[in-house]
């Protein structure tokens, strides 16, 4: 069903979030920089921050330019010239909340790649599994999504207007899907 919606509870994203810090602990990668991509990677880098406790540096990219524009590429909103030299040689977690067309990632990735680090990975808490319009480049070798999920439209905890009423569609969600797979 497109129309469906994906219910995600600010428990589940810190427990998503703590998962994804265990597997980073397990494939041996530690970063030294994580980098958020505003607004959706905020929250998520924030918790993973708790775990891994690394400076976090965020950037703006966005769709819709400042001038809330449609565009049909991503463009910067804001960056992080003065932090150049912190990407430099270093293995960076770059965070974002969703894989959906991977537009936004991929171009954010080419961006720091510029920069010449030493390694980056990448980190969704939810990666649509569906053709995307773009790949990332040969240089990402580390892609952690917390879940591969089908196409459709996420409702994240920071976009609820009654945090309450979300948190209970999530879990309405969860229990159809239990006895679905019963
Ligand atoms: P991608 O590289 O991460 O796949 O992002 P893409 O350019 O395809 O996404 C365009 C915008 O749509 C992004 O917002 C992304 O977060 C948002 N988006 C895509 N799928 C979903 C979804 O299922 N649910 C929600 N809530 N948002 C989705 P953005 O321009 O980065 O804005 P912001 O919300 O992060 O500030
Ligand atoms: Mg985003």
């Amino acid at each position: 069903m497109k129309d469906e919606k994906y219910y995600v509870s600010y428990n589940t994203v810190h427990n998503l979030v703590k998962g994804l810090a265990q597997k980073l602990i397990d494939s041996s990668f530690n970063p030294d920089v994580i980098v958020a991509i505003g607004s959706g990677g905020f929250i998520p880098a924030r918790i993973m921050k708790t775990f891994i406790n690394r400076p976090i540096y965020a950037v703006g990219i966005s769709y819709y330019g400042v001038d809330k524009k449609h565009k049909n590429y991503p463009t910067k909103i804001q960056w992080i010239d003065e932090v150049q030299e912190q990407i430099r040689g270093k293995k960076v977690l770059l965070i974002d909340e969703v894989d959906d067309t991977r537009a936004t990632l991929a171009y954010c990735v080419g961006e720091l790649l510029k920069y010449k680090p030493e390694e980056i990975a990448v980190l969704v808490l939810q990666n649509k599994l569906k053709e995307k319009d773009v790949n990332f480049p040969p240089e990402i070798k580390r892609y952690y999504p917390a879940q591969e999920i089908g196409d459709l439209w996420i409702k994240y905890p920071w976009d609820a207007d009654d945090i309450e009423e979300h948190t209970k569609l999530e879990k309405a969600m969860l229990e159809r899907q239990a006895s679905r797979s019963k």
